[in-house]
């Protein structure tokens, strides 16, 4: 089964944190990429495509860099633009998603001191609601999310590092067993 990576990165050229997480991720079996900034530059999502790559997925990953305490744009994008349709217009086909593992992951200048609860940001788990609640609507798992901070500080072996245990929290997410697809 597919692992769906949905890396939402404006410029991953001059990333540091996300490319050293997604390079933690090379020869992972079955990983379906969607670079969405450099799939869509006009941000114009092609919905079809979008909807298939969800449908084959078996688990689903959403990586991207924290942009004021949010995701980058174009993954709330993806969200309106797929999930709407999908969910609101055709519920016997997104109820094939049913059971679906989601794991966000996001990479912060801040440092996880701000990321405590008793922090200037609060948990990550809290500023994620609106992911977690969008999961839980769809039916999906909502999987405990990663998180690595204070990007800035790290030095290359450390971001390696952070690159194998993003790959082994991948790997040890549930994965939904394959199911038919009635239409597309
Ligand atoms: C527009 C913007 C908003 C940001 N907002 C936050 C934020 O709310 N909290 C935080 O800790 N870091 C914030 N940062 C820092 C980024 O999260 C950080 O630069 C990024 O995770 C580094 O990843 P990269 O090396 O893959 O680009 C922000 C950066 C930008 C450009």
């Amino acid at each position: 089964m597919v692992t769906l990576l949905l890396l939402t990165h404006p410029d991953l050229a001059v990333s540091r944190a996300n490319r050293a997480l997604f390079a933690g991720l090379n020869a992972l079996p079955g990983l379906e990429v969607a670079e969405l900034y450099a799939l869509y530059p006009n941000e114009q999502i092609n919905v079809a495509v979008e909807r298939e790559r969800l449908l084959r997925a078996g688990r689903l990953v959403l990586q991207f860099p924290l942009y004021w305490y949010s995701t980058p744009p174009l993954l709330k994008r993806w969200q309106d633009a797929v999930l709407t349709p999908l969910f609101y217009q055709e519920p016997d086909i997104a109820a094939l998603t049913a059971g679906l593992p989601v794991l966000a992951a996001t990479t912060t200048g801040g440092p996880s001191a701000s990321y405590q609860p008793d922090g200037t940001a609060g948990t990550i788990e809290a500023l994620f609601a609106p992911l977690k609640a969008t999961a839980r609507k769809c039916g999906w798992l909502w999987q405990e999310p990663f998180a690595l901070h204070d990007v800035r500080n790290l030095d290359d072996a450390a971001l390696a590092r952070a690159g194998d245990s993003y790959r082994s929290v991948i790997l040890s997410a549930p994965m939904m067993k394959p199911r038919f697809k009635t239409a597309v």
